[in-house]
């Protein structure tokens, strides 16, 4: 009968219909850990991963959060060699062997020599002929003659016994080894062919960044988005080097989406992270094709229109409880996407069974994101846009209308397209270290109050009270002007 449908509906639940409730706790919030399971093979450092959307990642927010110890899903509204190229972008920013290293030949002149380093900005030169290292040259070789008019070559002066490591050397066997023989940098070599240099400046610069998130090699770890048919992207981002590829689709629990999974997987080494989806049986249709992580919400965004336009959607704690109900009995992750507003929404995100929580609106705004600080009013902003609004879709490299299963062939684009999300700016926040520094602080305030001294702890500990709307106007300040707008509490409106 069709009143059933409504008298069996069960309730939705999202962020404001409940609150954490204290618990009896001897953890303090600076001695809670925060790492967690993202997918499979993969740990984080923090659970947040920036949204896989074209005003949120690419290669500069990825580097920024993999430095902090989360993790940038780089978006898909690129052409695939554009996409490549952010994805080796963040590997390559922390590589520490320089790859495409400057040389000198031995017969150029030391004006020459002076001349390159000065152009590339490099205080040395390893110096090579036919590829193999014969010397190394510095500017403080030169710095004594060069102003004399000197017309040695790079051959006269350069130091001849090169001390060179090969490829497999780790950073900390670098660095002993450039301390104990008081040299700067260390040409890396296979069979005496010179493949890069090591400095000891990059060694110590890396290690400013204890907290980062690394693959196996060392390297940021980065995710990239892919279309749920596209094979060719997928592969060409694992090739790239992408740790996780996420299959970016608004509802992952198309069947013809589900059937498509086994040919991504068999065709990558990578992690696969498949999203989103709101329920258990959907996350039960995706375990059974062995993904390797799930991405839980449909219409719960900033600047989503899902739920308006089409209808469907479920509350976000209903949704994530839900799937992680189904996802802790395969230990599969499960990765919250959408609607967070406040560090305690990360917090109630993970008390519902989330080992991470995916950000956009957080984040955008943000000095990382892509895009440049408009001025209205006196006042900064960013853009920020719906992967599935007019302009993401018609925009970029238009590689995002697929994740709405829209197709648009000839002129006319925008007549034929419905946009499921809006596009509009966001106050610019700065850099994102910042605003990372508020969200994790507030989870481990949370995580404190709630006695959990890690991720999977507020997982099973954490208890909650439903609450009224009354109860959440209680919650907010009331009943005064905020005159000075505290970094984690924006009140900033348009
Ligand atoms: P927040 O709330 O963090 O949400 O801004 C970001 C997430 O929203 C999803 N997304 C969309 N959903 N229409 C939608 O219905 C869209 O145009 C759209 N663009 C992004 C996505 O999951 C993202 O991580």
């Amino acid at each position: 009968m069709y009143s059933k449908k409504l008298k069996e509906a069960p309730n939705g639940y999202t962020f404001d219909d409940f609150l954490l409730i204290p618990n009896a706790s001897s953890v303090e919030p600076k001695d809670v850990k925060v790492e967690t399971q993202i997918s499979r093979n993969y740990r984080i450092n923090i659970p947040i991963i920036s949204s896989a959307m074209d005003t949120v990642t690419e290669s500069k927010m990825a580097i920024t959060l993999a430095q902090e110890g989360g993790l940038g899903i780089i978006h898909r509204n690129m052409t695939i060699s554009e996409q490549v190229n952010e994805v080796k972008k963040v590997k390559q920013s922390s590589d520490l062997t320089i790859r495409d290293v400057i040389t000198i030949s031995p017969d150029a002149s030391i004006a020459e020599a002076n001349e390159i380093m000065d152009i590339e900005e490099v205080s040395g030169l390893p110096v090579v002929e036919d590829e193999i290292v014969v010397g190394i040259i510095s500017r403080r070789d030169i710095k004594p003659i060069i102003n004399k008019g000197s017309k040695k070559k790079v051959k006269d002066i350069m130091t001849e016994e090169v001390l060179t490591i090969p490829e497999s050397t780790t950073p900390d066997e670098a660095l002993d080894i450039a301390y104990e023989n008081k040299v700067e940098r260390l040409p890396v070599v296979r069979n005496g062919k010179i493949m890069g240099i090591v400095t000891i400046r990059d060694i110590l610069e890396r290690k400013k960044f204890p907290n980062a998130s690394r693959d196996k090699k060392g390297k940021f770890m980065v995710a990239a988005a892919t279309g749920p048919f596209d094979l060719e992207r997928a592969m060409a981002l694992d090739d790239a080097g992408a740790d996780i590829i996420a299959i970016d689709v608004s509802h992952a629990h198309n069947l013809h989406v589900v059937d498509y999974i086994k040919t991504i997987k068999d065709n990558i080494d990578a992690d696969l992270l498949v999203g989103n989806i709101a329920t258990a049986k959907a996350a039960e249709a995706l375990i059974a094709k062995e993904v390797d992580g799930l991405k839980v919400g449909i219409g719960p965004g900033s600047i989503c229109t899902t739920r308006i336009v089409a209808g469907v959607g479920v509350p976000q704690l209903t949704a994530v409880s839900d799937v992680a109900d189904i996802a802790r009995e395969s230990g599969i992750p499960v990765i919250a996407d959408g609607g967070l507003r406040f560090s305690g929404d990360i917090a109630k995100a993970i008390a519902v069974g989330a080992d991470a929580v995916m950000l956009g609106s957080l984040l955008a705004g943000t000095h990382e994101a892509p895009g440049d600080v408009v001025i209205m009013n006196g006042r900064k902003f960013k853009q920020y846009r719906g992967m599935g609004s007019l302009g993401a879709m018609t925009g970029g490299a238009g590689a995002g209308t697929d994740r709405y299963f829209q197709e648009v062939k000839g002129p006319m684009k925008h007549a034929k397209l419905v946009p499921e999300g809006i596009e509009g700016v966001v106050p610019y926040k700065g850099p994102v270290n910042e605003v990372l520094f508020q969200l994790i602080g507030g989870l481990k305030s949370s995580m404190g109050y709630c006695g959990a001294e890690d991720i999977s702890a507020m997982k099973e500990k954490a208890r909650f009270v439903k609450i009224t709307a009354s109860g959440m106007t209680e919650s907010h300040p009331h009943d005064i002007t905020i005159t000075n707008e505290s970094p984690n509490y924006p009140t900033t409106r348009l």
